[in-house]
């Protein structure tokens, strides 16, 4: 007897689990069913760890709904009151340059009370890539050193007409995932930088002035997070503070061919104020709060890394240089995956999304000692 009950009890035990492996073969196979190949692919390539990239709840959907009835007043100017003889960016930079306020399409999460450094960072619809690396190195929501740092990503409209639908779709997505979308009603051109630049700033003022400082860059650098807030830790929020790759006696470029063109018609002075490298420099709240109330008052420049350093200049703040943060780019020769390099910087210009991936495990391996090697 003793034995019949005890082999009842191992087959009991045998039906158990099986009946638990089945259960769980089933669900496993019922959500991936529910999960397009292209996303499965997309998961398996950005899951490492606990970094999940992409939440394949299949039964959330998400639509984008233009937000009702913001009327903006802007009358662009007539053609007549336009030189012909400029390219045609520049006409229709001109055009619309008294249009200054658009509509918000989408809105991150609101700041937290105890927010020390705000990165906000220049995307745009397409570079999705970009965002994801970003999103699982440097610029995680994290508390560094008892410092909380958040992230948004700062975007207008694909100027692209057939693929601004998809794209659009796309960042509500993101939007809902991530809660770290800021985005406007204005094209996403080279020229309409200028505009990013200055909603964020009344964005800031008015939604997010608890931040203490900011770090305002584009979405190809890496930065050392890390190293940021340890600078910060001899500033102030409410002192001002301007640092990045700052160029002084920059002249206009005058060659019509180039990216950078201006013509004197729009700018006649022979030099630009002192600017930083608009691929990131960092600010103090009092200087961000400082350039919002300064911007109304400067026409809009279709450069917006020297806009803000007209800004800068009426505001009388100082800009400082800190060999740190390299926006223009590094002397050849130069080793993409050299970390010992990245430990001395603060923020490197021009990395694709796998030199991120790489430069961020390289920073942050602890077995890596750049100092005890060189020794
Ligand atoms: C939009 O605003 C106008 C004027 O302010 C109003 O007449 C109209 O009913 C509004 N439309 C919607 C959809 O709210
Ligand atoms: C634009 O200028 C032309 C010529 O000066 C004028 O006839 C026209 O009415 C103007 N249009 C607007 C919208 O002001
Ligand atoms: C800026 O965006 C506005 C609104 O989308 C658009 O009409 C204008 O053409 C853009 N300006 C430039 C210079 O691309
Ligand atoms: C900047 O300095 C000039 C000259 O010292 C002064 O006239 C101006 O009011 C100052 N501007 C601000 C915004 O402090």
């Amino acid at each position: 007897m003793p034995g019949i009950g005890r082999s009842w009890r191992i087959n009991s035990t045998f039906l158990l689990w099986y009946s638990l492996c089945m259960f769980v073969l089933l669900c496993v196979i019922y959500v991936k069913r529910d999960i397009p190949p292209s996303i499965i692919s997309f998961q398996t390539k950005y899951v490492m760890g606990n970094l999940n990239f992409w939440d394949t709840s299949p039964k959330r959907s998400v639509h984008f709904v233009r937000p009702r009835n913001q009327t903006f007043e802007c009358v662009p100017l007539n053609d007549s009151q336009i030189p012909n003889d400029l390219p045609e960016v520049h006409r229709v930079f001109l055009k619309y340059k008294n249009c200054r306020t658009f509509p918000t399409l989408l809105k991150p999460k609101s700041c937290s009370d105890e927010l020390h450094l705000l990165l906000a960072i220049k995307s745009t619809a397409v570079n999705v890539n970009r965002r994801v690396a970003i999103r699982n190195t440097w610029g995680k929501e994290q508390v560094l050193g008892g410092k909380r740092v958040k992230l948004v990503f700062l975007l207008g409209q694909s100027p692209d007409r057939v693929k601004a639908q998809p794209l659009q779709q796309l960042l509500a997505y993101e939007s809902q995932q991530f809660q770290d979308i800021l985005q406007w009603d204005f094209a996403d051109s080279f020229f309409n930088l200028t505009l990013k630049e200055i909603h964020f700033l009344s964005w800031f003022s008015a939604e997010c002035p608890q931040a203490e400082f900011v770090l305002k860059g584009d979405d190809d650098v890496f930065v050392n997070t890390g190293n940021i807030v340890d600078f910060l830790l001899d500033f102030q929020p409410d002192e001002d503070l301007f640092v990045g790759d700052v160029i002084f006696n920059a002249a206009p470029i005058r060659k019509t061919d180039l990216k950078y063109f201006i013509p004197k018609k729009m700018y006649a002075p022979k030099l630009y104020p002192p600017y930083a490298g608009g691929g990131g420099y960092l600010m103090s709240r009092k200087t961000v709060i400082g350039l919002d109330n300064m911007a109304p008052s400067i026409e809009l420049f279709p450069i917006d890394d020297v806009y803000v350093g007209m800004c800068l200049e009426k505001m009388n703040v100082t800009l400082k240089l800190h060999p740190g943060f390299k926006t223009f780019g590094i002397q050849q020769p130069f080793n993409p995956f050299d970390p010992c390099m990245y430990k001395e910087l603060m923020i490197v210009h021009k990395l694709d999304p796998t030199e991120t991936w790489i430069m961020w495990t390289l920073v942050n391996d602890e077995g890596m000692k750049c100092a005890r090697q060189a020794a």
